[in-house]
Order: C-alpha cells, then structure tokens, then sequence
C-alpha cells in the first residue's frame, strides 16, 4: 500500500541513488587523472641505521628525512628476503619468492652460490606474475630506472620496458654492478662488462658508473615534467622551465630522451615509476661532487648522493604541481652488507673494503641473513592520505607495497593467486591501527629458517648472511627471542617457559609452509649464450660471447 508519504519517501531514495550515481560516474570521467602517481625508490643494501631519521651519527640525508617527518617511518619493516633477487620479486608482485620461483632449490654449500640472477641466467620473474606495473597497467603509465636484478634474457622479454614485466620504458642496469669486469665479481670467470640498457638497446658496454646516480635523477625529472605536461596539471604559476634539462641532455641520456619522443609512453596517463639506485651496494662509486662529503667515508657519501638526488626529484615534483598528487614509498632491498669485502674479491678494490658496508644499528648480522639485520630496513610512505609524521611501530613487509598501492588506486586484488601482504592505507590514515599480520615469514632460498607472530620471533635454522664455510645450525626446540623487547636478537627465551609460544609458532609456520604451491626454481639454468653483450657484427656468435669482446662503450643509437 502506498500513501502520499510513501510515495515521496521513494522519490527521495530515487533522487538519493541518483544523485549518488551521478556523483559516482563524475568521479568516474574525472577519476583517472585524479589517481594517484606513484614513485617507489629502493636503495642497494641501506642499512636501517644509516638514515639520519633512523638514527646515523653520521650520514646526513635531510631529504628523506624529510620525507619521513612528513610521512609516515615504519620501525619494524621487513623485506620478503635477505638478499637482492628475492626482495624485489616480492616487493613488485606482493608474494613471496618462493611463489615466485625466485629461490634456490639446492643444499649447501651450492646455494650460497645460487642467490640471485646472474649475467649468464636463463630464466627472469616469470610473465605469469602480476608486477605492480601489470596491475596498473589500464591506469597508469610506467618507467623503470635503475637496477633490475629480476632477470634479462631476451627470449623471454626479461628485461622491463616496451610493456615487458608491466613497464612501458626501462632505463638501467639488468643486474647488480658488480657482476662482471670493471666490478670485482666474479673477474675470473667469463662473464662480460657490465652493460648499461634502454628499451632492449645498449647504451654502454662497459659502463662507467660515476655519472650514473645524477643521470638518473635528471631521467626521473625530465619523465616528471613530461607527465606534468600530459597531465595538464601545470598551474598557470608553474612555468615550463626544463630547458635546463632539455637542452643539453647529459651525456649518456640521448637514447633515454630519444626513446620517451617515440610515443610510446603515455604522458596523460598518472604515472607509476619504479627508481632502483645501486646506491650503496659495493663496489661504490661517486660522482666527483660527492667525495669526501660526509663523515662516514665512501658509504656515507653514496647515501648522502642518492638523498640529494631524491631531493632533487621532490623539487621537480614540487614545481610541476604533481606532488600533493604522488605517493612516494621508500624502502632498501635488504640489511646492510656487513663486512662486503668478505669472500667475494681477493684483490684491493676501491670501494669495496670492511668499511664500505654500512650498519644494521642494534640488529644483528646482515644481507643474507634471516636475523633481523638480513631483512629489517628502513620504509618510508609520503603521499596523500599519509598522517604526517606519523611512526609506524606495526610489524610490516614488503609484500605490503602492492595491496597498497592497489587500494589507491580503488582497485581489486587479483583473485586467482596468493598474495602475502595487507593494505597499509589503514595505518597510514589512521583509519585501523591494528597489526594487519598475525605472522612475518623469514625465507632463505628453499626453506623458511624463521617465523614472527607479534613480538615472538622463532628461528628454526639459524645461519650467517655471508659465510661459504657455514652450513647454518638447526634448533629444535626453535631458538626463540622476544624481538621487541630484544632486538638484538641475543637473549634466548627458555623454551619450557614459553612451550605453548613455541606450539603456537610452530603450528603458524606449519600451516604457512604447507600451503606454498611447488613452483621450480629459476635460478639454476646457466647459459653463456644469454649473457648481455653489445652487438658487434659477426664476430660475435654464441660461443665467443666472452667478455672481451663486449666491449662498445660507448654506442651510439644508429650503431644498434
Ligand atoms: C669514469 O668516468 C670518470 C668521470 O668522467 C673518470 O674520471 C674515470 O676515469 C672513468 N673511469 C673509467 C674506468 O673509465
Ligand atoms: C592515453 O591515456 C588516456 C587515459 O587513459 C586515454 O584516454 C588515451 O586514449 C590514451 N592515449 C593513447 C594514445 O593511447
Ligand atoms: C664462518 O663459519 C664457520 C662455521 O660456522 C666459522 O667457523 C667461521 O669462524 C666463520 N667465519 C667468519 C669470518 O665468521
């Protein structure tokens, strides 16, 4: 039955649904270019203490200090895995490497030798997997500059850019600098120089790294202003000012600027840009300006250069209008490299000494290693949303990043997988700061040596990040530690006190282990054939690909 009140009652409900659907669909027109840019900047091997606003004495980086005063700093961070390869795989797919295959399947001593991709490597994070960059993929358009490190054999379209691994355009390194000759590792085998690489072609075969940390800050300004452009978002106020980077584009930088004029990316899109310093991973090297800066030697100068060149970058975004729209996530692929000039290079190697490391504070160990110092590093988010200054003490990973960002962006997460992180919108709001992990996984390569659940840490093998003659111990009961109340790692809970703690970890990384599906490992296959060598007509075949003859630096773009 109706009356006049019910009548007026369903016209208002209609009114409400269609005044909300006009609002929904208007947010809708206007939402794409209101989405979010995203920057996410990961250091080589930064240490947790080794940021001014983690507490160096020393190193002074008032840039994302910065950042963190105005974002938010989480103190009990964790990456997916102790070294290199495995943290980025999880960091850009939200899984952990072993759903990835990113693990070595064998035993000791041949795993410590099969951590990471090599230049010889067969295999790459697989195009099965959802990168950030495939997941923003209808929003966003990408760039990826720096470090690689996933993999970079061309017949299987390894390497990001041209749309490969969910990026539109790659600038940078496909491995770690110092696999090969002019780095001190492995000078005895064959691999060849280090190649520097853009959108398949190569720039500088071997590459000459000094200049490298400012032409990447000049990239990333110059991809700035293009998406500002693009994006119409310019203010009347901000004049188009960068001639200074336009005119004379720094050497090196000519196929880069050549590349963006070809179209392919699309400026009007938001961006998502994914910046991998090599900065401070061993060997270090220094652009002139940065000698001698700091007060903590080579490393302290590596780390003060890549936060002048992170300041650089806010300048750009300031200018152009972009910054109250961009969320800028900061983290460091694993713990500082204690003592790096351990066991890889038995000749003196300018910037590769004991001290060229940098420190993991109160943490114990260091990259490699699933003690804390293996896998706690700094993690900075600023962005919108972000309650400022705000210090983060949930205990979190950086299969995080990707369900955060997702939720940013509105959208779902991929339902036909598993992921292992959690949304931290909630903690960065304020909306819900309850722990969004029951328990942390600390995987080395094929097996889980510990498990977090609140501040209880169990460490079923335990094992040193960097040591060829240790095979790890194994502890059962498992060694457990209260890691907030100790975070050194170094007073043992007595294990009949804590028995039910125990039960209650052991039960968590039981059920955690049984439910990851078998996938192969990458790792193993080696294939000469698929090293990265510039092209030098035919003299190059696939046996003679020895680093000798690898040598273009530098190439010119008509040359490839
Ligand atoms: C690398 O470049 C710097 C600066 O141009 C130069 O001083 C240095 O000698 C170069 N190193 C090599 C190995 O060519
Ligand atoms: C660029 O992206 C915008 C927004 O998604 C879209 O409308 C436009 O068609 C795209 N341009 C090209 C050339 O693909
Ligand atoms: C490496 O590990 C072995 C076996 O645990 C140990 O004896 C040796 O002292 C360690 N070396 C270093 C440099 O710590």
């Amino acid at each position: 039955m109706f009356d006049e009140k019910g009548d007026s009652i369903i016209s208002a409900n209609m009114l409400r649904v269609v005044i909300a659907s006009t609002i929904f669909v208007s947010s809708l027109v206007a939402g794409l270019n209101d989405l979010p840019n995203v920057l996410l900047i990961v250091a080589d091997d930064l240490g947790y203490a080794d940021l001014g606003v983690y507490g160096s004495p020393t190193i002074n980086t008032p840039n994302l200090d910065r950042l963190a005063n105005e974002g938010a700093k989480f103190t009990q961070f964790i990456v997916g895995g102790p070294i290199c390869t495995p943290s980025r795989s999880s960091m850009l797919t939200g899984r952990l490497p072993i759903r990835n295959g990113i693990y070595c399947n064998q035993d000791y001593p041949i795993d410590d030798l099969f951590r990471v991709f090599y230049p010889s490597s067969v295999y790459c994070l697989p195009d099965s997997e959802i990168t950030i960059g495939d997941a923003l993929e209808t929003t966003h358009s990408s760039a990826m500059l720096g470090k690689w490190h996933l993999g970079h054999n061309e017949e299987y379209n390894c390497l990001p850019g041209n749309g490969n691994q969910g990026f539109d355009f790659f600038y940078g390194l496909p491995y770690s600098h110092e696999e090969g000759y002019p780095g001190p590792f492995p000078e005895g085998l064959v691999f060849p120089p280090v190649p520097l690489m853009c959108n398949g072609y190569f720039v500088e075969q071997p590459f000459n790294m000094s200049d490298y940390t400012s032409r990447l800050t000049t990239l990333t300004e110059k991809l700035i202003w293009r998406y500002a452009e693009g994006q119409k978002s310019l203010a009347a106020s901000h004049v188009k000012d960068d001639h200074h980077i336009n005119d004379s584009p720094i050497s090196g930088l000519e196929i880069a600027y050549q590349e963006l004029d070809k179209g392919k990316q699309n400026f009007s899109r938001p961006f998502f840009i994914h910046l991998a310093y090599e900065n401070p991973h061993v060997p270090l090297f220094l652009s002139n300006s940065y000698s001698g800066k700091s007060r903590r030697g080579m490393y302290g100068d590596s780390v003060e250069e890549m936060d002048q060149s992170i300041g650089t970058i806010l300048t750009a975004l300031e200018q152009t209008g972009l910054a109250e729209n961009t969320l800028i996530i900061f983290m460091s692929d694993n713990g500082a490299w204690v003592n790096p000039s351990n066991g890889l290079s038995t000749r003196p190697v300018k910037g590769m000494t004991p001290f060229d490391g940098g420190s993991n504070g109160a943490f114990r160990d260091g990259k490699g290693s699933t003690w804390e110092g293996g896998m706690r590093v700094p993690f900075i988010i600023w962005g919108p949303d972000v309650a400022p200054g705000v210090t983060i003490r949930s205990p979190v990973a950086a299969m995080d990043i990707f369900p955060t960002i997702l939720d940013y962006m509105g959208q779902p997460l991929p339902s036909d997988r598993v992921l292992d992180g959690a949304s931290l919108r909630p903690l960065l709001t304020g909306a819900n700061t309850a722990d969004p992990h029951e328990c942390l996984y600390y995987w080395r390569e094929h097996t889980l040596f510990a498990i977090r659940c609140g501040q209880y840490k169990a460490h079923f093998i335990t094992r040193s990040g960097f040591n060829t003659s240790d095979p790890g111990v194994s502890h059962d009961p498992p060694l457990l530690f209260n890691i907030e109340w100790d975070i050194a790692e170094s007073l043992p809970l007595d294990p009949d006190e804590y028995a039910d703690t125990i039960d209650y970890l052991v039960s968590q990384a039981n059920k955690h282990t049984s439910s990851i599906e078998h996938v192969p490992s990458l790792y193993i296959p080696q294939d000469f054939r698929h090293m990265p060598c510039c092209p030098r007509g035919s003299t190059v075949t696939a046996t003679t690909r020895v680093w000798e003859q690898c040598v273009c630096s530098r190439v010119t773009y008509q040359d490839v």
